[in-house]
């Protein structure tokens, strides 16, 4: 017999869903874009070419990515306002006991937003003679490390610093991708080498952290930043231990 219910409940539905499907487009067409921008797979911008850079060394700056992507450059400025500092020492005097004769015993101020990583590796009074402490501080640093190599650890660090136009940016966690849906790319090279073949199998999203947020070290012959990683199983505080006594490195003693 013809079910006359379970047929008006079919047709209900592909009228609705033909609604919807209709109704989407109409919507996006009245709706601003900043609206809907934030929805899951809506991101109206997904291939765009980089802007040109101003910048003599290549690297797109925020500014430049700003006018695509007005949202997400916000955002990432927003890390501005994480900008509580405390001194360690002040709160716990005995680490200045702890840490004697180590750098960490004259200067040890809580970390702050990304926005100031430049403005504190100047004004820490941690002796920093050499450029290798503005490692994770700039996109310009990192692409002068890439296109001149290891040397540049090496270089003073307050002539090096003085040519530095940006705290981290975009380029990096992207290099100059972010127009690619996002694109990450380990532009710490050191990250890489340490994870070597094994780089492929952790989340970029946890890789584009880690190139900064990393055991390192600086390799007594050449002052260049390393990690003490060698392979996924080499993570934990044993093995980097046990890496350090193998090749006798000591921060300070
Ligand atoms: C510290 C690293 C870091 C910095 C700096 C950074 N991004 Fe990202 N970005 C990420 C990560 C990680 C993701 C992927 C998030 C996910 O998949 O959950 C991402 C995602 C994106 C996406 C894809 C968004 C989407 O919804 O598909 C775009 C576009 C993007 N970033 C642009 C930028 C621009 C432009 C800047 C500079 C203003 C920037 N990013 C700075 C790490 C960074
Ligand atoms: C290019 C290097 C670099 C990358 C990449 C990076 N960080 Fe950082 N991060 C730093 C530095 C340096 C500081 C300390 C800044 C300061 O105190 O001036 C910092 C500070 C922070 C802080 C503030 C800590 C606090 O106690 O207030 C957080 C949170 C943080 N990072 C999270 C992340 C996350 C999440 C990612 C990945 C999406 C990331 N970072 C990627 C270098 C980096």
């Amino acid at each position: 017999m013809f079910d006359y219910k379970l047929a008006v409940r079919a047709a209900c539905g592909a009228a609705l869903s033909l609604l919807f499907v209709r109704a989407v487009p109409l919507l996006r067409e009245v709706i601003p874009e900043r609206m809907y921008a934030a929805v899951p797979g809506a991101i109206a911008y997904l291939h765009v070419d980089a802007p040109e850079a101003a910048k003599a060394n290549g690297v797109v700056s925020a500014e430049e990515w700003s006018s695509i992507y007005p949202e997400i450059t916000a955002s990432m400025k927003a890390n501005a306002d994480n900008n509580y500092r405390i001194s360690y020492l002040d709160e716990d005097p005995f680490l200045k006991n702890i840490y004697e004769g180590y750098g960490f015993a004259i200067d040890y101020t809580s970390a702050v937003g990304h926005s100031y990583t430049l403005e504190d590796v100047h004004k820490t009074e941690r002796p920093h003679p050499l450029a290798n402490c503005l490692t994770c501080k700039s996109p310009d640093f990192t692409k002068l490390v890439n296109d001149l190599g290891d040397e540049v650890y090496m270089y003073d660090f307050e002539e090096t610093w003085q040519k530095l136009d940006e705290s981290i940016s975009c380029y990096n966690c992207h290099a100059n991708q972010a127009g690619n849906a996002g694109e990450l790319v380990v532009t710490h090279t050191y990250l890489s080498d340490a994870f070597g073949e094994e780089t492929g199998k952790v989340d970029p999203v946890v890789l584009s952290c880690g190139q900064c947020h990393i055991e390192y070290y600086f390799r007594p012959e050449n002052k260049a930043t390393a990690s003490p990683v060698h392979g996924l199983d080499s993570v934990t505080p044993e093995a980097a231990l046990a890496y350090y006594n193998e090749i006798d490195f000591t921060d300070w003693v």
